[in-house]
Formats: structure tokens, sequence, C-alpha cells
């Protein structure tokens, strides 16, 4: 590969230096072009825009290739846990046995939520969105760390990251108990980190509850499987709020905001109703998916397509598997299995699909697991958060440490109005 790229343009021509990644990716640094020839580049969606350099994630979209910091996603599926994966992402390597025992004291020393944190919910509605609520409880936590701000400050930082990622599960499940008034369950720090999240979410004051471990093995998975996708929309929009250093808490309540959008994080909750209205009405998986290539109706194959994997998701993969075997563990028949199995059987042979490389993406089959173990259908985008917070902390924690930091600050092609001078009203 050259060391560089050519650029002619007008009575210009200019050199792109060639930046090569450890997976032989390949960028042109444009970081002078404006100087050097007052143009820009244009790239809506930035399809086309590597935003940063990253250690983190990798991922080969034309051969389903899914990695954290090396570790292929279908082993660490098979073989991990999700605080071992958080560990992972924030160190760049598996921590070892005492390792990983002190980072997961440390977290379960922190889950529980200051007392006046209550507040909140009972000042929103109790059908209030899930997302709406979980992203205004992170926000408002940082009124109760106001020390840990301190971006300055590494031993503040970790003290930030470890509570965020302590918390998320016993707001989230206080969402839902909110919503169903009950009382809230307190964690149990003798539990699990998915274990605990169960036992909030489903005990009640009444009853004894005991975890189902394999349901708890599956959120486990689930977690880990949407722990890090490089630069998402979600992540990119961490990073970017990130860039004005603003405290941890805002970028991830600004994470969440993105990653709720039906195109994004919130698909999977779209990927459920997307599929019980077929059984409902269409019936026929065939009738939707001629629906979805009508570019005169609206409908989308939810859970279908990526901006990167031209291929399956491996995730996809992974939760297809994961979907059969829970659902038989759990004696649990699932006509929105059958569904899924059928649209994607459809989909995958239809040239629509197919010469648009359209393949299930990790929302197609993570609904029908969250449906099946009892998640309500408005929280599964809040597992997602709760999976995607470490890749979130560990982008932020990486962008704050790169040296060629700066802040977002993309440019745009005016194509407005050119000068004019004020009207009075008089003469409008
Ligand atoms: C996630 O980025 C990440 O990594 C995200 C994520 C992560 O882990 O963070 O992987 C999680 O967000 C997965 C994606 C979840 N979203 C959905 O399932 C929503 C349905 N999918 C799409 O809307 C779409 O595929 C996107 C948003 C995922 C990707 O959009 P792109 O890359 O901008 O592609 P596009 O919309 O330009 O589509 C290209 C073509 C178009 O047709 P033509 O104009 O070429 O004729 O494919 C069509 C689209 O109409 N198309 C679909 C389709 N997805 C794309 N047609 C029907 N059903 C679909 N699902």
């Amino acid at each position: 590969m050259p060391d560089k790229a050519t650029l002619k343009i007008g009575d210009k021509t200019i050199d792109l230096p060639v930046v090569q990644g450890s997976e032989e990716e390949v960028a042109l640094d444009i970081r002078h072009l404006r100087a050097e020839t007052g143009a820009i580049t244009y790239d809506p969606g930035y399809a086309n825009t590597g935003s940063c350099k990253s250690d983190i994630t990798f991922i080969d979209g034309e051969k389903g290739i899914l990695r954290y910091c090396g570790y292929p996603i279908e082993q660490l599926a098979e073989r991990s846990s999700f605080l071992e994966v958080c560990s992972l992402l924030l160190n760049g390597e598996l921590p070892n046995g005492d390792e990983l025992q002190a980072f997961q004291r440390s977290v379960s020393r922190h889950t529980m939520l200051h007392e006046d944190v209550n507040r909140f919910y009972r000042a929103l509605p109790k059908d209030a969105h899930p997302m709406a609520v979980c992203s205004t409880v992170v926000a408002a936590l940082s009124t109760f760390y106001p020390h840990l701000h301190d971006l300055g400050s590494p031993e503040r930082t970790q003290s930030a990251i470890i509570r965020l990622i302590a918390k998320l599960p016993t707001i989230a499940a206080l969402c839902f108990k909110h919503s169903k008034g009950q009382p809230a369950i307190y964690p149990d720090n003798d539990l699990d980190y998915s274990s605990n999240f169960l036992r909030m979410m489903f005990a009640t004051p009444c009853e004894s509850y005991e975890p189902d471990p394999v349901i708890a093995k599956a959120v486990d998975q689930l977690l880990v499987l949407h722990a890090d996708h490089e630069q998402n929309c979600s992540t990119s929009a961490v990073r970017l709020v990130g860039s004005s250093r603003p405290h941890l808490f805002a970028c991830i309540a600004a994470g969440i905001g993105a990653l709720w959008g039906p195109l994004h994080g919130g698909a999977n909750q779209k990927v459920i109703e997307m599929l019980e209205r077929i059984e409902r009405e269409e019936g026929s998986a065939a009738k939707f998916v001629a629906r979805a290539k009508d570019k005169g109706d609206s409908a989308r194959l939810m859970g279908f397509g990526h901006r990167v994997y031209k291929n399956y998701d491996p995730r996809a993969k992974i939760l297809r598997k994961t979907a059969i075997e829970v659902l038989d563990k759990l004696g649990v028949k699932s006509r929105l299995l059958d569904i899924g199995m059928d649209l994607e059987e459809v989909a995958l042979n239809d040239p629509y699909f197919i010469e648009r490389k359209l393949y299930p993406n990790v929302d197609f089959y993570s609904g029908i697991i969250y449906k099946a173990i009892g998640i309500p259908v408005p929280m599964f985008t809040v597992l997602f958060a709760m999976g995607r917070l470490p890749g979130w902390i560990a982008q932020w924690v990486e962008m704050h440490h790169q040296d060629d930091f700066r802040i977002g600050r993309p440019r745009q092609v005016y194509t407005g109005p050119t000068l004019r001078d004020y009207v009075s009203i008089e003469d409008r």
C-alpha cells in the first residue's frame, strides 16, 4: 500500500498521507485538506469517514467479524461474562482471577442508589418510556457526585465509571418497578450482575425469588454481545459530546438518547412490534417482506440491514442459536420466533435483500429472547444500553487519552440564500 494518495483539485495537487490500521484498513489523512485546497469533504452519515483511531473493537463488515480487543465475539459470548468483558474493554486485556474478583467487588459495592434518586421516578408519568427515565436519571446522577466531574483525576474518573456500571441495572429495574407501582427491590450484592438485575426486576417483598440460571446466563450473554461496536451512532454521540469535556454522566445520558432511535438500539423494540403485527395482521412473512421492499410503503424489515455488516451480523448468528436454546430450556413456544425465522428465510432468498446485502442484525433476535424471559418490550432498549455502557465508557476514556484529541466540530456545505439586505415589515 503506498504511503500517500495524490489529490488534484483545480490547479492544486496535494499529497494525502495514508493511515494504515492493524487489520490492514486504509484511511486518507485529510486533516490539512482545507488549509491546502480550501475544499472540505462531504459524507452525510459518515459512511466513508473515520472519526478516530481506536484499539478497542474491530469489525469486518464484509466477513461478518467482530472482536473486542482482538478476542472473537463468538469465544467471548461462549466463555466470558459481562463484567469480565467490561474489564477487557476498559483495560484492553482480560483480567486474571484476582483482578476480576476485585472489579466484581468494586462494582457490587456501588449498586445502590441514593434514596433521593427515587424522587425523580415519582416526578415522571408511570408510563414514561424507560429510555427517557434512564437518560434523565443518569444525567441527574451527576448531581449526587459533583466531586467526580473532575476529568483530571484518574481515581475520580474510575469511581464515576464503577458507579455507572454498578448503578445502571438498579436504575433500569427501578424504571420497571415504578411503572408497575411496585416497591423498589434493593440490590443483593451476593448475586452476580445479571442475576441481581433479574431479582431487582421481578422479585417482590412478599415472596422469595430465585433468578433462573438459564435466564441469567442468557441476559449475561446478551450484555456481552451488546458491549461495544466501534463508532456506531450512540458511541459517536458519546465521543462528540465528550469532546467538549463535560463529565462522564452527561456523555452517557447523550449516548442513551442516541441509542433510543428506531434505526439504532430502538430497533429491538420495533422488531417485536413488527413480528406481533405480522402475527396479528398479515400472518405471512412473504407479505410483510413485500411491503418492506415497496418504496411507497414506510414498512421496513426492522432488525435487518446494517451500515457496516454486509454479511450476517455475527451477534445475530449467536442470538439465533441462543433464542432456540433458551426457549427450549424454558419450555416456551414462541410464535414470534417462528415468524422471525420465516421472515429471515424469505428475506435471505429475496433479490432485493441479496442485492442490498441486508442480513439480520443484533436486534433481530434479541427482542425474541427478551420477551421470552419476561422483559417488557419498552425495556428492551434499556438492556441494550446496559450492555453498551462499558463500550461507551471505554471509547470515551480512549478519546481523552489520544494525542490528537480535539473538540468535534464538523464543517458543512452551505446551500442557503446568498447575501441580501433586511427588509422592513411594511415592505414585505
Ligand atoms: C444497530 O452502527 C452500528 O454498529 C449499530 C449497531 C450497534 O451495535 O451499535 O449494530 C446496532 O443499530 C443495528 C441496526 C438496527 N436498525 C434496524 O434494524 C433498522 C432497520 N435497518 C435500517 O433502517 C438500515 O439498514 C440501517 C439504519 C441499519 C442502516 O442504514 P444505511 O446504512 O443508511 O442503509 P440505507 O438506509 O441507505 O439502506 C440501503 C438500501 C436502501 O434501499 P435503496 O435506496 O438502495 O433502494 O437498503 C434498504 C434501503 O431502503 N434497506 C432496507 C432495510 N435496511 C436498508 N429495506 C428494507 N428493510 C430494511 N431493514
